[in-house]
Formats: C-alpha cells, sequence, structure tokens
C-alpha cells in the first residue's frame, strides 16, 4: 500500500485525461494466484507477459508521459496462469514522490546530471538475460521476473546517458540495437549490444539540434534515425512541463547509416514535415530502404496536452505510413496506407529488419472517437488491407505482442496478447489472440480482478529454452 499523499487533482472532477477511467493510477501492489481463466491457455507459452504504465503515486501529474512507471506481469506456465503482480520501479523518483526530476537529477555543486533519476515507465523488455524497464531520458532499470526492482543497468558503466525505451531486436545476430538522446550535446548517440548484453558500440550522431526522438528503425544492414521538428524547449523545461514543442523551422529528415557505421557514414534524405512515435518495421529492397510508421502531421504545435477525450479528425491521428529512402539516387518516396487511425504497432520478432507481410496494431475504433477498442492486422502486401478483433464495446485493449507458434510455417502463425480494461467492472483481462484468426473468439481470457492501467509498451519475456 502507499502511504504517499495524495493530490486532490488527481481525484478532481476536471482531472486530466490521462487520469481517468482505464489509465487512473492504482495504489496497491497486489500479487494475485488464483486467476480465473476463460477458454485455453497454449501450453507451450510459458512467460510472462509484462506492460509498462505511468502510475504517479501522488495520483497526478501534468503530462501522461511522466509518471512513476509501474510494471504489470502475468505468468504463464503449462497451460496454466501462475499469477498475476504489479510493481512500481524503484527510482529516485518513486523514493521522492512529487519532487520534480530536474531537482533531483542535477548536482548544481559538481554541476553533474544522474542519469538514473527515471520514471522507468515506457517500455519493459528481455536481453542478454536481463529484463530492463527503459525510459527515453535516462538509464535502463533491470527487474526481477517477480517484478522487484534491482538497480540501473549501465552495461557495465558504458553507458553515460540516456538510453532509448524503443530498442530493436536483431533476429539473426540477435543484437539490440538502440540510441540515446538529450537536450545538450551530443544530442544523438548510437549504441549497438551484443546477444549477452555488451555494449559494444557507442556512437555520437550529428543532428540539427535537440529533438525528442522517441523510436528509430532498423533494417537488416542499416540504422536509420528520425530527426524530426519536435525540438527541445528550454522555457518549457524551466516550467516544469513536457519540454518539447513543433517547430517551423526545424527540418525533417531520416538518416540511414549502415549498421555498424559511423556519423560520416549517415546518409540524410528530407522528409515531408511530421512526427513519428513508433515505427512498425524497416527493411532493404534492392537499393531502398523502406520504413513503415504510425504518422501525425505535426504534434505540439500550442501545447503537449493528450487529451483523448475530444480527439482531433482521423487525418490528425496517427495514421500507418510508409517512407521509401532510395540510397542510390537520394529520392524519398511516402504516403499514407490507411485511412483510419491506428498505434502501438507490432510485428513477429523474427522478422524485425526483414519484409514483413502482416503487422498488428491498437487500431482507433471510430465509434470511439478513432480512439482504441481494437486490433487491426494489416496486409501489407494487400494495400494494407486490415482485419480487425473488436473488443466488447467501451473494451480497452493496448498493444498487443505477437508470439509466434512453435513450429510454427506461416507468418501470422502465433498468439496476439495484450491487456484489456473493462468498464463495467474497473477489472482488466490478458487476452490470447490466435494471430492467423484474429477476428475469431479469443483462444484464451485470463481474468485479473483490478484494473491493468492502460499505458505504454509490453512485452512476452518467454522463459529460457
Ligand atoms: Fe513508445
Amino acid at each position: 500500500m502507499s502511504s504517499v499523499e495524495r493530490d486532490p487533482r488527481g481525484e478532481a472532477p476536471d482531472a486530466p485525461w490521462h487520469l481517468i477511467g482505464s489509465r487512473k493510477p492504482v495504489f496497491e501492489e497486489v500479487t494475485v494466484t488464483d486467476l480465473q481463466v476463460k477458454g485455453e491457455i497454449p501450453r507451450e507459452l510459458n512467460g510472462r507477459y509484462m506492460r509498462n504504465t505511468a502510475n504517479p503515486q501522488t495520483g497526478y501529474t501534468e503530462h501522461w508521459f511522466i509518471g512513476d512507471g509501474m510494471v504489470h506481469g502475468v505468468e504463464l506456465s503449462e497451460g496454466q496462469a501462475r499469477w498475476y503482480r504489479n510493481r512500481w520501479v524503484r527510482t529516485p523518483m518513486f523514493e521522492h514522490p512529487g519532487v520534480d526530476r530536474l531537482t533531483l537529477a542535477i548536482d548544481k555543486e559538481k554541476l553533474t546530471f544522474d542519469y538514473s533519476v527515471s520514471a522507468a515507465n515506457t517500455h519493459i523488455i528481455g536481453h542478454g538475460g536481463k529484463i530492463l524497464a527503459l525510459e527515453e531520458g535516462s538509464f535502463p532499470y533491470e527487474l526481477t521476473k517477480e517484478l522487484d526492482t534491482v538497480g540501473p543497468h549501465t552495461f557495465g558503466g558504458k553507458l553515460a546517458g540516456p538510453f532509448t525505451a524503443h530498442p530493436k531486436f536483431c533476429p539473426d545476430t540477435g543484437e539490440m540495437l538502440a540510441f540515446g538522446y538529450a537536450p545538450i550535446p551530443p544530442y544523438l548517440t548510437y549504441f549497438r549490444v551484443d546477444a549477452q548484453g555488451n555494449l559494444v558500440q557507442s556512437t555520437e550522431i550529428s543532428v540539427t539540434g535537440p529533438t525528442m526522438m522517441h523510436d528509430f528503425a532498423a533494417s537488416r544492414n542499416h540504422t536509420i534515425f528520425m530527426d524530426l521538428p519536435a525540438v527541445f524547449d528550454m522555457e518549457l523545461a524551466m516550467q516544469g512541463g513536457m519540454p518539447i514543442r513543433w517547430s517551423d523551422d526545424y527540418p525533417a529528415r531520416f538518416g540511414v547509416m549502415p549498421r555498424e557505421g559511423s556519423d560520416d557514414q549517415v546518409k540524410w534524405f528530407d522528409v515531408a514535415p511530421g512526427y513519428c512515435f513508433h515505427t512498425l518495421n524497416a527493411y532493404e529492397d534492392g537499393d531502398d530502404v523502406v520504413v513503415y510508421g504510425m504518422r501525425v502531421p505535426e504534434i505540439w504545435r500550442d501545447t503537449p496536452d493528450m487529451d483523448m477525450s475530444n480527439p482531433p479528425p482521423p487525418e490528425d491521428m496517427p495514421r500507418l505510413y510508409q517512407w521509401r529512402l532510395s540510397l542510390s539516387s537520394g529520392a524519398v518516396k511516402e504516403g499514407y496506407l490507411d485511412d483510419d487511425a491506428s498505434e502501438f504497432p507490432r510485428i513477429p520478432p523474427s522478422l524485425q529488419g526483414h519484409r514483413n507481410r502482416f503487422g498488428y496494431a491498437l487500431g482507433g475504433d471510430p465509434a470511439n472517437g478513432n480512439v482504441g477498442g481494437q486490433v487491426n492486422k494489416y496486409d501489407l502486401d494487400d494495400s494494407a488491407t486490415k482485419e480487425i478483433h473488436k473488443f466488447p464495446q467501451g473494451h480497452e485493449p493496448g498493444e498487443s505482442v505477437f508470439v509466434p507458434r512453435e513450429n510454427g510455417k506461416a507468418e501470422d502463425d502465433g498468439y496476439l496478447m495484450t491487456f484489456v480494461w473493462q468498464p463495467e467492472t474497473d477489472t482488466s483481462y490478458m487476452v490470447i489472440l490466435d494471430a492467423a484468426n484474429i477476428s475469431a473468439e479469443p483462444l484464451a481470457e485470463i481474468h485479473i480482478p483490478h484494473r491493468v492501467v492502460s499505458g505504454f509498451h509490453s512485452s512476452w519475456i518467454p522463459d529460457p529454452a
């Protein structure tokens, strides 16, 4: 039980969108072992499904992205759901609830910045035998498989700055590719971590200025950086809010670099101004590098407010988009592939960096203002037509993760997992869908007698083979 004093603004009738409904924080850490299951959990799924969320201990934050990280997890073993747990990540921000982040991070006497000051709230991944909670402004945090915090992870002291929440995992080499961005030089640093978890490359990359670089992309032989007009603003930073604003003056560019390359090998492409929080995948097609992502025309021109109770028109929502970058001619072809909103894109891990036919995303339901409500399965070989799994009215799924079926042959031979919130009981369930037939009834629902707060990114972290 959290004994932290609550901020009444989180409970007020006009509490912001990111603190109500499925996003309302929970204040208890629980372990539940008698979970009710509807359907059948495939026996081959042995491991843990985890989701990271922003869950402020005080019950209030100005912005959705800055609440204390809380990880929710379910362990599956031999057809059984063994437990559900939720745990805050123990960081300096957790230990000092409500205290301004910069106050904790900056040592004014020594003029140093402590990158262990993190919300650790954005993603949860497994690599090199470690489970890491990630947030792009700081060091990763290592957790146990029971979700207890081990501490900040710096790859044996080799990491000196921030580490993205969106690393890519190469299915061919086992590498984890990543980057870090910062408001002070170096603005961008590229990282390569080998299959065993050793940081083997740190390369500074020249960009126009300090921007928010939430994600990147990786094809089999190239790394793609998105240097887009969401720029760091010192004035906003001093006000304590989200320190990012849109700039009409900042050039929008994609940079393509050989995977083990250097700054002088980055080939830059001008693209249409816009923002992409999340890429789906990238692959090489002859001399072209193709990138799929969820694009919006712009973000945060007037305010970084993200109130989706009054969503913008579909054309201003994130939608599936393709950039085709010619390494031989420097030409760019780009455009939307879908008229409907979608976000949180995922692919089978075996196709990271390779041409994929299917992509999965949280779909926008027009009946719900185009926000959430369904899982989309895009067929990229068929003009990005989509199959849909529609949840009951009002139910809110999150990012769904593809898990391949053992000895599966087809690309969609596998499972999709996500947590779903149901408003009528204010509880949640973990759902397992058949990815080859996503519109069908779920294979299994694991009911959790608590709210699994809607949040950010998730992973299936299997037991070692
Ligand atoms: Fe993200």
